[in-house]
């Protein structure tokens, strides 16, 4: 929760729409940190015949969701907010666990980012619904946002694809679960 006064916010907004406004931010801020970081830590980890389509994959989504996390935090500070941008921030605050794969195979680690970009997503559009009647402007940076996040998603999902269409994925709820579904 924001606690920081608000010494001036965004002209025809409401102070107590843009602390709820400033909250979802930062949530989504610290979603955009923990990914960009569990992505690179991916393009490190994996192994296997399959290692430089997939480490070089990664890198462009880095790269993308850093600036998504750069275009969060000064949202947050054009209405009059302060970012929290530390990693113990971050940990303190997040919502979910630790990405929980190390080094692993290419299918493994994209079966466990599957799980990961599911819940960025979800969260994601859950904060779009939210921000319907908060503030609009902040509403469209979210989802131009999560347009990117899903094509993302696609990217790994079409290496987890049977040529039906069948996700080897499906009904995995974590990252080891679905790490373990694509062993061979
Ligand atoms: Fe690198």
């Amino acid at each position: 929760m924001t606690t920081d006064t608000l010494h001036y916010t965004i002209p025809g907004m409401d102070e107590s729409a843009a602390r709820t406004t400033i909250d979802l931010l930062q949530s989504r801020l610290h979603a955009a940190n923990d990914l960009q970081l569990t992505l690179k830590h991916v393009h490190w980890n994996v192994v296997g015949p399959h290692f430089i389509a997939v480490h070089e994959m990664i890198d462009p989504q880095v790269d993308a969701v850093r600036a998504m996390a750069d275009a969060l935090a000064e949202r947050i500070a054009t209405l009059g907010g302060a970012p929290r941008g530390t990693p113990g921030a971050l940990v303190a605050e997040r919502e979910w666990d630790d990405y929980s794969i190390g080094r692993a195979t290419t299918q493994e680690h994209l079966a466990a980012l599957d799980v990961t970009y599911r819940g960025v997503i979800e969260s994601y559009r859950t904060a779009i619904k939210e921000l319907e009647e908060l503030d609009l402007v902040t509403q469209d940076i979210l989802i131009g946002q999560t347009e990117q996040l899903e094509l993302f998603h696609w990217f790994v999902r079409a290496h987890l694809e049977d040529q039906g269409g069948q996700l080897k994925t499906s009904g995995e709820a974590t990252e080891a679960g679905a790490a373990r579904a694509v062993r061979g």
